[in-house]
C-alpha cells in the first residue's frame, strides 16, 4: 500500500469535506503534494486534479516540489517583518532565482516563509537546515546562503 493510499484510507470517499485534511496529511508524510499524489486524491475523491491543484494553491500552506538539500526558513513573524524580513526574502529569491515555496532546479536550496520561529530577539531571523541565522539582511542573507552551497560540494 502507498502512502497516498493509506491516507486516503483514513477517509471515506464520499466526503469532499476532507480534501485539506487529505492534502496536510499527505504533505506531512511527504514534505510535499507531489502531481502523483494529486491525481490519486483526485480519483478516491472523484474531483479532477486541476480542481485539486487549484484549491491547494490557494491555501498557501501547501507545496508542490520537495525540499531542497538545504531548507531555508525565512520567518515574517511581526519582529521580523518590522526589522526588514521582506527585504531579505526578497534578495534571497533573487539570489536563488525562486520564489518562497519552490526549490532551485539543481535541487540544492529550497525557501519557506514560516511564522515567528521563537527567536524574536534575533529578528530578522533564518533557519537554514534547523540552524537560526540572527539579524540577518539583504546583504549577508547571500553570504549565509553560499556558505552552504561550499558545504554540500
Ligand atoms: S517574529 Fe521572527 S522569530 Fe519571532
Amino acid at each position: 500500500m502507498t502512502l497516498v493510499q493509506h491516507v486516503l484510507h483514513k477517509y471515506p470517499a464520499v466526503g469532499r469535506d476532507n480534501l485539506i485534511p487529505i492534502l496536510q496529511e499527505i504533505q506531512t508524510a511527504e514534505g510535499y503534494l507531489s502531481k502523483k499524489s494529486i491525481l490519486e486524491v483526485g480519483r478516491y475523491l472523484d474531483i479532477p486534479a486541476s480542481k485539486i491543484f487549484g484549491v491547494a494553491t490557494f491555501y498557501n500552506q501547501f507545496r508542490f516540489e520537495p525540499f531542497g538539500v538545504n531548507h531555508v526558513q525565512v520567518c515574517r513573524g511581526t519582529a521580523c517583518h518590522v526589522l526588514g524580513s521582506s527585504t531579505v526574502l526578497q534578495e534571497l529569491e533573487k539570489h536563488l532565482k525562486v520564489k518562497a515555496g519552490q526549490t532551485t532546479r539543481d535541487g540544492q536550496f529550497s525557501i519557506e516563509v514560516v511564522a515567528c520561529i521563537g527567536a524574536c530577539g534575533l529578528a530578522p531571523v533564518i533557519c537554514v537546515n534547523g540552524e537560526f541565522h540572527a539579524k540577518v539582511t539583504a546583504q549577508s542573507i547571500k553570504e549565509i546562503v553560499d556558505s552552504y552551497k561550499t558545504k554540500g560540494e
